[in-house]
């Protein structure tokens, strides 16, 4: 069997999911570790400050197969390109980037160089929306798609009110999720309004947005002030309705019970996935949620 060496870059909040998911795989071996503050209890690798000092290291890099991206998201389009211009595969966190012209980039490089390029959708591997995908056996006419929640509860760090390092607010931080979640149930669709709101920091915190596809229309509400948590699909055929909570407790696994409990198997199921894309050559697509996102945000402007 193949083990594919891994470094982690960036050990915050979602990088422990990670290294938790990498650790228990039979898969993959962690050889390096970045991160600017954190330490970390692993001493089976090595450990750099910077991914910059790492991507220095011409010993240790030979011994890395792909990268596994969980940076502040400003950070990302550098980091993925100097993975990728040195023969890595790449993992990164959502949002990829903030452009298409970036997303196109960092395609091309992974294809020129016969590379995966990954974006970690995790919701996509959430066990209650995989019940829900497959229960549904007729065309879509409505999906209405909420992601409620408190930034405040996200992480300590305060990068994600600052539009510069962030790209946006709810829209390119949770909206990415969601829109990757529709696309799987109903392929392209087409942003026909936005409609933004509230502060958070710099960026929005609330948003409305319609969109349609090719058998129907549907809604999706973003909210970064929400006093609690609400993650959930809807959709409607001719004949039925389906219904998803994507964080409602599950006896699949006992430590869904708490908030973002549910990442810690979408992470395992993730990480299983990136393997199989780097070891069959599958290709993966990443630019049509950043376009998405991105229409997002042109069209609120207009409003
Ligand atoms: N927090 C969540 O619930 C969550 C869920 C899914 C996806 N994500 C995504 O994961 C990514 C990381 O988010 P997070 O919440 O874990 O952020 P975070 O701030 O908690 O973690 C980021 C880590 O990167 C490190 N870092 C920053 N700059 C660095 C540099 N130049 N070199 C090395 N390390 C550096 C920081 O020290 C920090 O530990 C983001 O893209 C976010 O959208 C977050």
């Amino acid at each position: 069997m193949t083990i594919i060496r891994v470094a982690l870059i960036g050990m915050g909040v979602v990088g422990k999911y990670f290294f938790a998911a990498l650790k228990q795989s039979p898969n993959f071996k962690i050889v390096a570790i970045c991160d600017k503050k954190n330490d970390i209890s692993e001493t089976s690798c090595s450990f750099y400050r910077s991914y910059q000092e790492l991507c220095a290291d011409e010993v240790v890099m030979k011994s890395v197969d792909a990268a596994i991206i969980c940076l502040p998201n400003h950070l990302h389009v550098l980091c993925a390109q100097d993975f990728l211009s040195k023969g890595k595969h790449v993992l990164c966190e959502k949002p990829l980037c903030f452009t298409i012209a970036d997303a196109a980039m960092l395609q091309v490089l992974a294809n020129e160089r016969h590379l995966t390029l990954m974006t970690a959708f995790h919701r996509r591997y959430n066990f209650h929306f995989k019940k829900f995908h497959e229960a549904i056996d007729e065309p879509i006419k409505v999906i209405h798609a909420r992601y409620l929640e408190n930034i405040k509860q996200h992480s300590d760090s305060d990068w994600y009110l600052y539009n510069a390092k962030s790209g946006g607010g709810c829209v390119i931080d949770n909206g990415s999720n969601v829109f990757d979640l529709i696309r799987l149930l109903v392929g392209e669709i087409s942003i026909e309004r936005a409609y933004m709101g509230g502060y958070a920091g710099e960026n929005e915190s609330h948003a409305y947005i319609d969109f349609s596809f090719k058998t129907g229309r549907g809604t999706i509400e973003l909210d970064w002030n929400f006093d609690g948590e609400c993650k959930d699909i809807s959709v409607y055929t001719a004949n039925k309705s389906h219904h998803a909570d994507l964080i409602a407790e599950t006896k699949h696994d006992i430590r869904t019970v708490n908030f973002k409990g549910s990442l810690w198997h979408e992470y395992e199921d993730c990480i299983r996935d990136f393997y199989e894309h780097v070891i069959g050559k599958i290709s993966f697509d990443n630019e049509d949620v950043v376009r998405c996102v991105n229409q997002c945000y042109t069209e609120a402007k207009q409003n």
